[in-house]
């Protein structure tokens, strides 16, 4: 292990210069030459089938994870808001995370504030390319800021660390030349634009629902800071807030229900995220979606979508005379929504992310297509 570990990392640099996600000499210095497994030693997945998690390690099968291009979830439990067992931290994919570093732009002398410190090793990255006086990273998970301190002492580094909530950014060691953060808000908490300097820039996550967002780089301008959408595409985990309260899923009781009938039937949100994200613009936040089993196949079968204000929709799998079967329950129709997105996608002329963009002032936040000062607004 001793100098293994060095030809996976050197092989992983190679990876992500051959994806186009690093370039910059001195980030493929800082991949090469920092050592994974000491900040991951250890992560779970999920057992194909089951769902059962299961602890891999790195003196397991788990090193050749360790130094791929893969996400790991280091701490699991209950998601906060609906219960089931989630990922509360990960190992974020190397190359989103040296794509990210690379969009930021940082120089020699800066400081940079991380909100979300999990396993350290983006600290370790930025304390590589920028020394550890300058690297400041927050966690909301006390243990896990722990560990990364250690962690990050074994590899020399001693940036400040902090267990707070990363909401309110970190005004003790401000101001800051970049905020960097490797979880999604649905709303970027102006106490991180204005932690940063004048001219600085802010990268993130806004994130309304799953798969509902993407990173956007905003440079502040006083009390104004705009960017645009990555053109690409990235997804963290939410940032998670103490006063979430606990809900259930509705029942979604098609009997319950009159359906109705749309021309959009299908729902994969991966497929397309500028509509999706369009659509959940309007949505209640934290919109769940899912299919329903098929119980002949086993094979994904009828969309379903809920909030936690009790809104559900179910829609059919298989057209009947061209359309689809939709039952809504709740407060907001929530199909509607998709459905209203989806024209309005297609009469803006099918935008990518690069067309999209961010404003925000203190008082107000809001997202455009081509022109913050536009018709094509949403107020978040
Ligand atoms: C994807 S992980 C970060 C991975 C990290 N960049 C790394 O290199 O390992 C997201 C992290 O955000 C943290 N987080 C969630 N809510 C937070 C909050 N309110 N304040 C600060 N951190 C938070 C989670 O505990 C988790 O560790």
């Amino acid at each position: 292990m001793t100098t293994e570990w060095k030809d996976r990392a050197a092989a992983l640099a190679d990876t992500l210069i051959d994806q186009d996600k690093l370039f910059s000499p001195e980030w493929i210095a800082a991949v090469r030459e920092t050592p994974r497994h000491v900040l991951v030693p250890q992560f779970y997945e999920q057992e194909p089938g089951t769902g059962e998690w299961r602890e891999v390690t790195s003196s397991g099968d788990g090193l050749q994870r360790i130094y791929s291009n893969t996400g790991l979830f280091t701490k699991i439990g209950p998601d906060p808001l609906w219960g089931y067992t989630v990922g509360l931290s990960s190992t974020s994919t190397p190359g989103l995370m040296t794509r990210m570093l690379e969009a930021l732009d940082v120089h020699d002398g800066h400081r940079v504030l991380g909100i979300g410190t999990g396993t350290g090793y983006n600290a370790a990255l930025l304390c590589h390319r920028l020394g550890e006086q300058h690297v400041v990273s927050v966690d909301v998970e006390a243990d896990l800021v722990e560990l990364a301190r250690g962690r990050l002492a074994e590899l020399g580094y001693r940036p400040t660390l902090a267990a707070v909530d990363g909401a309110g950014g970190f005004p003790d060691a401000a101001p800051y030349d970049r905020t960097i953060a490797t979880c999604a808000v649905p709303r970027v908490p102006w106490a991180w634009i204005d932690q940063v300097r004048d001219s600085g820039l802010v990268l993130v996550d806004v994130k309304r629902a799953i798969s509902a967002g993407n990173l956007v780089l905003l440079r502040r301008n006083g009390d104004y800071a705009e960017g645009r959408f990555d053109s690409s595409w990235g997804s963290f985990m939410p940032l998670r807030t103490r006063d979430t309260q606990h809900v259930q899923p509705p029942d979604r009781d098609r009997t319950s229900t009159k359906p109705r009938t749309s021309s959009i039937g299908y729902l994969r949100p991966w497929e397309n995220t500028v509509a999706w994200f369009l659509a959940a613009l309007t949505m209640p936040q934290n919109v769940v979606f899912g299919f329903t089993p098929d119980p002949d196949t086993g094979q994904p079968g009828d969309v379903f979508l809920y909030a936690p204000d009790g809104s559900w929709a179910e829609i059919a799998n298989q057209p009947e005379d061209g359309h689809f079967l939709v039952w809504e329950g709740g407060p907001h129709r929530l199909w509607s929504h998709v459905e209203q997105a989806r024209t309005l996608y297609k009469q803006a002329g099918q935008p990518g992310w690069g067309r999209l963009g961010l404003s925000a002032t203190p008082q107000r936040q809001w997202i455009w297509i081509d022109d913050p000062r536009g018709t094509l607004t949403w107020e978040i």
